[in-house]
């Protein structure tokens, strides 16, 4: 798991917070179990608490993911929107969305969700707004392009919320050209006048992001 902070830290934290139910333990355990170290990208019981917070605060009703994976923050949040909410969530691998859509057919919320095959930048330069949350999790390198097309579907009071924007800590010292992406992605922001953020420490690091 990625975390920044002591893992006994970490393990108060899950005991103290929502758990998860059984049908999203076992989409951990599958994702685990078939995609290996790449299970690392799953955001987590925590995360996903976070994400169904903000959600439900907002009244939000459309949600926009990039990057869907197995499903997991898709599903999580889709359980936080009203029975007519609707999620968009865009993603390019086959094997994690087949492994997603029986997650999402098991689950009373997975009508919600509507899966966009193929590079994100296409699906949300096709889309209209507006949308009350976006959250940001796929490849590093396009996450300023993914912030730009975001800020434009975005409602007046949405917020978008970017994961990973710490990298293990490497923002620091970035190796790597996601590390200097999202080093390059933190710093557009701050220089962005449109908009105010919180980075928060938790887990990988998360942006939240709205319109001054
Ligand atoms: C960090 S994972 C998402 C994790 C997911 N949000 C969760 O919490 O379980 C990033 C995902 O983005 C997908 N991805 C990478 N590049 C993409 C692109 N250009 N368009 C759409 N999806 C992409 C990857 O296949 C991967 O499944």
């Amino acid at each position: 798991m990625l975390t920044l902070v002591p893992e006994e830290i970490e393990r108060y934290v899950a005991e103290h917070s929502e758990p998860l139910p059984p049908l999203m333990q076992e989409l951990v355990a599958e994702t685990k179990e078939v995609m290996g170290k790449r299970s690392v990208m799953l955001s987590g019981q925590i995360e996903g608490a976070l994400l169904q917070t903000l959600i439900a605060s907002l009244g939000a009703t459309r949600v926009l993911e990039v990057g869907m994976f197995t499903g997991f923050s898709a599903l999580m949040m889709a359980a936080a929107l009203p029975g007519d909410g609707k999620l968009i969530t865009c993603e390019i691998n086959d094997q994690a969305i087949s492994l997603a859509e029986r997650y999402f057919a098991r689950s009373p919320h997975g009508a919600k969700i509507d899966i966009r095959r193929g590079p994100a930048i296409d699906t949300l330069r096709a889309l209209k707004p507006p949308f009350d949350l976006v959250f940001i999790d796929a490849d590093k390198t396009n996450y300023t392009a993914y912030y730009e097309a975001s800020l434009d579907l975005l409602a007046p009071k949405g917020v978008i919320v970017v994961d990973n924007v710490l990298w293990s800590g490497d923002v620091l010292d970035p190796k790597d050209d996601d590390g200097k992406a999202i080093v390059a992605f933190n710093q557009h922001v701050q220089d962005d006048d449109r908009v105010t953020n919180v980075i928060l420490t938790v887990r990988d690091g998360i942006s939240l992001i709205r319109r001054r």
